[in-house]
């Protein structure tokens, strides 16, 4: 493996990441002792970010694959392709990531079946290695390769979710919306909206969340108020920016849809 493809992986520049506690020092014991990691918490509340920055405080190259159901062990591990010379095996993601000594963040990886879940297996005990059993290989994983996985809580029926036998390969960590405080500042630094505005955005997802369960399956991200916020920036209306990045994508309800945009009104009155 060149170091180029290392290279490749690398994050350059500093992500911006805003801690909610003390994740960064648990993240990094967790990494030095080489522990698989599992993040868990609701959609676009920062675990991504949270990654990207860790790779890039530890200068580890990070690879991140989306899982879905349709993928399969190859798809993770890698597959013979025909061309022109024959027959030439390439590397998957998850090879690519044990071999150089990379972070490998397996986003939703509920969403794979459960016999592609099972090739990290022996990646994630004290074997630390990786069998290419169609091209009769043992990768040893690198000294500093690491599995990440995220995992939405909630979300997976019955027949969705990982085994214990999988889950049990993990430390855990538990991702939620920041506080009302700490979230104005991350959409002011991750968008440069003025702070009042944050302010207002901030207490929208709040009375948004306060309905899950109420009729909201899942409450407003912090990925959508930072989505508002850019369109704000961009010229458009508050009240209309709202609706469009907060309201109208998490539901289809016109009692919530109503309910919400009441609150809008309110808060940018
Ligand atoms: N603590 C934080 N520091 C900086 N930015 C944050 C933070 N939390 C959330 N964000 C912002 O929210 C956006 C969404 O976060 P991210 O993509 O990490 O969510 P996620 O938890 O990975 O969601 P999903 O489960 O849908 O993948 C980021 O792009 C960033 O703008
Ligand atoms: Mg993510």
């Amino acid at each position: 493996m060149s170091t180029q493809d290392t290279e490749q992986y690398k994050i350059t520049k500093e992500p911006f990441y805003e801690a909610q506690s003390n994740e960064v020092a648990l993240y990094s014991a967790a990494y030095g002792a080489r522990l698989p990691m599992m993040v868990k918490g609701p959609t676009g509340c920062g675990k991504s970010r949270f990654i990207e920055y860790m790779a890039w405080k530890l200068g580890r190259p990070l690879i991140t694959v989306a899982c879905n159901e349709d993928m399969t062990a190859s798809d993770l591990v890698g597959r013979y392709l025909l061309d022109a010379n024959g027959t030439r095996w390439l590397d998957g993601p998850l090879t690519t990531a044990a071999r150089i000594g990379a972070i490998c963040y397996l986003d939703e990886i509920v969403e794979a079946r459960q016999d592609t879940t099972v090739v990290i297996h022996p990646l994630t005990d004290h074997r630390r290695t990786l069998p290419l059993d169609k091209k009769g290989e043992l990768v040893e994983a690198h000294a500093d390769f690491q599995l990440v996985i995220s995992y939405n809580p909630g979300y997976q029926s019955l027949m969705k979710d990982l085994k214990q036998s999988t889950k049990q390969r993990f430390v855990a960590l538990d991702f939620d919306y920041a506080g009302t405080e700490l979230e104005a500042d991350i959409l002011v630094k991750e968008t440069g909206i003025d702070k009042a505005i944050a302010e207002k955005l901030v207490q929208v997802g709040v009375t948004a969340r306060n309905l899950k369960g109420h009729g909201l399956d899942e409450g407003i991200s912090t990925r959508l108020l930072v989505y508002a916020a850019s369109l704000i920036n961009g010229g458009i209306a508050a009240r209309d920016a709202c609706r469009m990045a907060l309201v109208r994508p998490i539901t289809d309800d016109a009692d919530i849809r109503s309910t919400l945009d009441h609150a809008i009104d309110a808060v940018f009155d």
